[in-house]
């Protein structure tokens, strides 16, 4: 097995294929041939087996707002492990790699959305609900900025930093 961080911009057309197969394996209904919902990640964890992609989990990098202070976090989109890979600790092994690069780098908080929380709560991540803004956006196009409570956060602090309950500012799209 080899696992592999990739930056977004460096992807080959041949990888693209395989992410987008395996998003479409491992979420019923993600479009078809896209490699991403809405919008990119930063960068990317690939989990290979021989040329098989067995595990995905996109990354993206940039502040939130919060009070009118900027915090660095890594937002997770896309997790997923094939269907003959589960239940293998693969998904824990992505999180505890990003979790490894992010507190060497400084970044204050691992984020995420996600209805099923067994694995995160596995991980020590935290429930939160906060009221948060973000960039709206349909059919490649920016639509103005969204203002509601997000109930299904899962949240890990990096560093000192705890993770605030008012009102934060995704300064960007959702992961
Ligand atoms: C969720 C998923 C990434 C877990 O991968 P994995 O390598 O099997 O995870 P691990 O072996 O590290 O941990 C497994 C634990 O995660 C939890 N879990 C299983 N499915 C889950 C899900 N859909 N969401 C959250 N947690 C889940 C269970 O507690 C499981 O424990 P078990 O193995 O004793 O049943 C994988 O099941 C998957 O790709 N599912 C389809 C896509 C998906 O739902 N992704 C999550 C998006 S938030």
């Amino acid at each position: 097995m080899r696992i592999d961080r990739t930056e977004e911009f460096l992807l080959t057309t041949e990888t693209k294929q395989a992410i987008s197969a395996l998003l479409h394996l491992c979420f019923p209904g993600y479009p078809a041939h896209q490699t991403y919902y809405k919008y990119p990640p930063t960068f990317r964890y690939l989990l290979w087996e021989g040329k098989e992609l067995i595990g995905h989990m996109g990354v993206v990098s940039r502040p939130i707002g919060y009070e009118g202070s900027l915090f660095p976090v890594f937002g997770i989109m896309d997790l997923c492990i094939s269907p003959t890979h589960q239940h293998q600790k693969l998904a824990t092994y992505l999180l505890s790699e990003l979790e490894e690069l992010g507190k060497k780098s400084g970044i204050d908080f691992i984020l995420l959305i996600a209805k099923e929380r067994e694995l995160y709560l596995n991980n020590n991540f935290q429930a939160a609900s906060n009221l948060c803004k973000w960039l709206l956006l349909t059919d490649n196009r920016a639509l103005g900025l969204v203002r509601r409570e997000l109930t299904d956060l899962m949240v890990k602090p990096l560093q000192l930093r705890s993770w605030p309950s008012g009102a934060i500012d995704l300064m960007g799209p959702l992961f």
